[in-house]
């Protein structure tokens, strides 16, 4: 159990991150399994959770095994090419399965019992026939029947739902202008309306915790060209790949993929730093990591500015080479466009966040919180109780993180004895 102290100091780190996805458009595809897996409830109130944080959501469910499971033990189940023929009998169950799949989502989503998290949320669930479909027709001698690819999704349809505060929850049912319907591949219609929506993120709900380097370790970031290379454990998750790998090609942001196995996966990978499964990113990531000899000259190319300016205190680059283990950086295409420092002082429990700089054309979007929230992290790691910042330009950025106001004499007595008078920087501190 978290004592108030840890939960307090959970809420603060997980600030930065509602306020990223506040807004934000996450296509959310529940996989096969996820509504027989004992952990569908707690999902559900995760999405819940996540859509009343501001997120607008969209919800696709996977129906090809309960599709399996419904048709007579003694009807042939054909695939081609991974490609289901659907014929008459299978069409029919695929509409069960959807509509069935659809109501118990509706019903989780309409929970609202006074000792459920979904206490009078009355969320707005909202399904429609957005997708229209064609058939696959016949490819290699094989009709595939009832089976369809998507034709266009009514994106403007779509958003409808979002800007109603509704929940899109879209079934992989398509139909065509002649009236008819067409089983479509679930995964397909996630990656379909992702890409017309403008989606912010994919995010796929599986059995697989995401994808896994040669040695079989999680692999938590990578761009959709390296992904393309990795080996992956089962057709399924190569054609989840495939599908996350596409999107982000097609404009979504970033594409993620989960285990809903794993309870809180889901929160986990939007709310914590490390996440939960692989985050797959079309442009070269930007990557927060610790400084190394190799970054100096990056590192002044970026802060000499702000020590002429007076923003920053002038380090030569021997103290930049000796201090260089201090530094975080955010690197983007080999360069460093954000820093900041953390100088422990370990006796009196506490340390110096200093030199905390972003390049002019990378303002404004949470580069600096971001480094500021690693390095209060590491500080924390550190045992230091509380951080502090001399700042001359920057006093009120510090205020809106948490700092607040303190004097020379609170500082740790070494500090003190540097203390630069005529600089008469501001000190702020806060606690860790
Ligand atoms: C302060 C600084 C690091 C912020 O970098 P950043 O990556 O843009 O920071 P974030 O994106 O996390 O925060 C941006 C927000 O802070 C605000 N902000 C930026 N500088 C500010 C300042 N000096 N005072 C008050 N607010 C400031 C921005 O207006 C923006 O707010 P908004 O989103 O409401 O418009 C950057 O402006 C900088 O490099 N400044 C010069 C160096 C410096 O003074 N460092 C501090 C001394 S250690």
């Amino acid at each position: 159990m978290m004592n108030t102290e840890d939960h307090i100091h959970w809420f603060r780190h997980t600030g930065p991150y509602i306020k990223a996805h506040r807004g934000r458009t996450f296509v959310v595809y529940l996989g096969n399994g996820v509504l027989e897996s004992p952990n569908l409830t707690t999902l559900v109130h995760d999405l819940a959770l996540l859509h009343s944080l501001g997120v607008r959501l969209v919800l696709v469910h996977a129906t090809r095994e309960a599709i399996d499971s419904a048709l007579p033990s003694d009807h042939p189940v054909v695939f081609k090419n991974g490609i289901r023929v659907t014929d008459d009998l299978t069409l029919a169950a695929a509409s069960d399965v959807a509509a069935r799949q659809r109501v118990q989502l509706e019903r989780l989503l309409s929970m609202g019992l006074p000792n459920t998290p979904l206490k009078d949320a009355h969320i707005r669930v909202m399904a429609g026939n957005v997708l229209t479909a064609r058939p696959i027709g016949i490819r290699g001698g094989v009709d595939y029947l009832h089976s369809g690819t998507v034709r266009k999704i009514d994106a403007e349809g779509v958003q409808a739902i979002l800007n109603n505060d509704a929940i899109a929850l879209i079934s992989p049912l398509g139909y065509s202008p002649a009236g008819e319907l067409f089983s479509v591949s679930a995964s397909d219609a996630a990656e379909a309306v992702a890409v017309a929506i403008g989606a912010d993120k994919l995010i796929f709900l599986d059995r697989h915790a995401g994808l896994e380097d040669q040695d079989g370790n999680l692999i938590r970031q990578c761009t959709s060209a390296s992904a393309q290379n990795l080996s992956v454990l089962d057709a399924e998750q190569q054609r989840l790949l495939d599908a996350a790998c596409r999107a982000c090609s097609r404009g979504v942001t970033r594409s993620h993929l989960l285990n809903f196995h794993h309870e809180g996966a889901l929160l986990e990978e939007l709310f914590t730093h490390d996440g939960s499964g692989t985050l797959i990113a079309q442009d070269p990531y930007e990557q927060a990591r610790k400084a190394g000899i190799d970054d100096i000259a990056s590192i002044m190319e970026l802060i000499r500015p702000l020590e002429e300016s007076g923003a920053l205190v002038r380090r030569s680059r021997e103290r930049l080479e000796e201090e260089i283990h201090h530094f975080s950086i955010l690197e983007r295409d080999g360069r460093v466009i954000a820093c900041a420092a953390l100088y422990p002082f370990t006796e009196t429990g506490a340390g110096e966040i200093a030199c905390v700089a972003t390049h002019p054309d990378y303002r404004g979007e949470g580069r600096a919180q971001q480094l500021l929230n690693e390095l209060i992290d590491e500080a924390s790691r550190l045992s230091l109780t509380e951080v502090f910042v001399l700042t001359t330009q920057s006093t009120h950025w510090f205020l809106e993180q948490g700092f607040e106001p303190a004097t020379p004499d609170l500082l740790p007595v070494e500090k003190q004895q540097l203390y630069n008078w005529q600089r008469n920087a501001a000190v702020l501190k806060r606690a860790v």
